[in-house]
């Protein structure tokens, strides 16, 4: 299984990693059947901008380089634009994964929208997307 470059680049030197102390939207995510789990910070100024984004994630390569590029992506832009981002965007992006892989990228793009939902609710704005039900199976290849 091949890797682009930048995938190789995010999964080494992934940016953004760690927490935001009195974050304004945290969301997290999780896998049941691999066990990965992603933990959003987001930082929202009186414009609805996200100002920073810091993420954790406890999972494989694939989901350590799309978080890493999901931040970069939400960094500077609007709330509205955030929950725009699509984990197929976040994969052109990273010039692709390998297909067994794609199902990594789709927790960064549910980890954002279940912060933005947290910050929403802090501030009693009614959340009006859907945030996916974690629960669903995702297959699992043997990698060698
Ligand atoms: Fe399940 Fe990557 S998120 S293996």
């Amino acid at each position: 299984m091949k890797y682009s470059e930048k995938v190789m680049d995010h999964f080494t030197n992934p940016r953004n990693v760690g927490e935001i102390e009195n974050a304004d939207g945290v969301g997290v995510v999780g896998n049941a059947k691999c066990g990965d789990i992603m933990k959003m910070y987001l930082k929202i100024d009186e414009n609805e901008v996200i100002t920073d984004c810091k993420f954790k994630t406890f999972g494989c390569g694939a989901a350590i380089a799309t978080s890493s590029m999901a931040t970069e992506l939400v960094k500077g832009h609007t709330v509205e634009e955030a929950l725009k981002l699509t984990n197929s965007a976040v994969v052109e992006a990273l010039d692709g994964l390998p297909a067994v892989k794609v199902h990594c990228s789709v927790l960064a793009e549910e980890a954002i929208k279940s912060a933005v939902a947290d910050y929403y609710t802090k501030i009693g704005k009614p959340v009006d997307f859907e945030l996916e039900d974690h629960d669903h199976d995702h297959d699992h290849v043997v990698e060698d």
